[in-house]
């Protein structure tokens, strides 16, 4: 068996990403103007964001909530699975992303369906009770603040309720207990919490693509 070097793991994600993904411009100009703005370049994989498009569609969702909206990548490849009438609701702690993101989201033709609500999400998750319950929770920002982030998406979901949380892997650190990362701890508090919460059953998997090793861990609101 062929080990996954980087090379051939890059390859594979390459293949895979032409075979099944098929970007369009609005998303290709998404991450150019990303990269233009001085964003950090870690927006979800384009077979991740096709991932998260068919887990919306998967589950029928209607009200998608994001904590963490970068360029709003991920918001298009979300928005663009929606059924008439449904909406992401994506928030976004820094001000020049939301402004970028705003940007990419009125070319892909998705403003419509995409609200950015600005702010920190312990402050800003509190304001949204009235807008659930949110079907899909897809959680992508300082992952330090995951456990706040799960608390929410259970109060502000209801039993079925899908959560996707990003960079669960972190280059294998998530394995390492003396890991003195704190982005790493966060990830491990929030993958602790899905385990032994009872609001939650859980899954983790293994990534290997364009972004290098990292993972996403898939629980349902019970
Ligand atoms: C980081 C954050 C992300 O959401 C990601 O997908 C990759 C890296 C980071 O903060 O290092
Ligand atoms: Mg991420």
């Amino acid at each position: 068996m062929t080990l996954p070097t980087p090379d051939a793991w890059t390859r594979v994600d390459r293949y895979l990403s032409e075979a099944l993904v098929g970007e369009d411009t609005a998303l290709r100009e998404a991450v150019v103007d990303q990269r233009a703005a001085g964003l950090p370049a870690i927006e979800v994989a384009p077979l991740t964001g096709k991932f998260l498009h068919l887990m919306v569609r998967v589950a029928g969702a209607r009200r998608v909530l994001e904590i963490g909206t970068l360029g709003g990548y991920s918001a298009i490849w979300m928005a663009r699975a929606l059924p008439e009438g449904g909406s992401v609701t994506t928030v976004e702690a820094e001000p020049r992303n939301a402004a970028v993101a705003r940007g990419n989201l009125a070319r892909a033709g998705v403003s419509d369906r995409v609200r950015i609500v600005e702010g920190r999400g312990s402050d800003v998750l509190p304001t949204l009770v009235g807008d659930g319950p949110f079907d899909l929770v897809f959680i992508d920002a300082d992952k330090e603040s995951n456990t706040v982030y799960l608390d929410w998406a259970a109060r502000l979901g209801r039993p079925g309720t899908v959560v996707i949380v990003d960079n669960v892997v972190r280059s294998g650190e998530v394995a390492n207990p003396a890991s003195e990362s704190p982005q790493v701890h966060g990830v491990r508090r929030g993958l602790e919490m899905l385990a032994r919460d009872p609001r939650f059953d859980a899954t983790a998997l293994q990534t290997l693509d364009a972004k290098g090793w990292d993972g996403l861990a898939l629980a349902v609101v019970v």
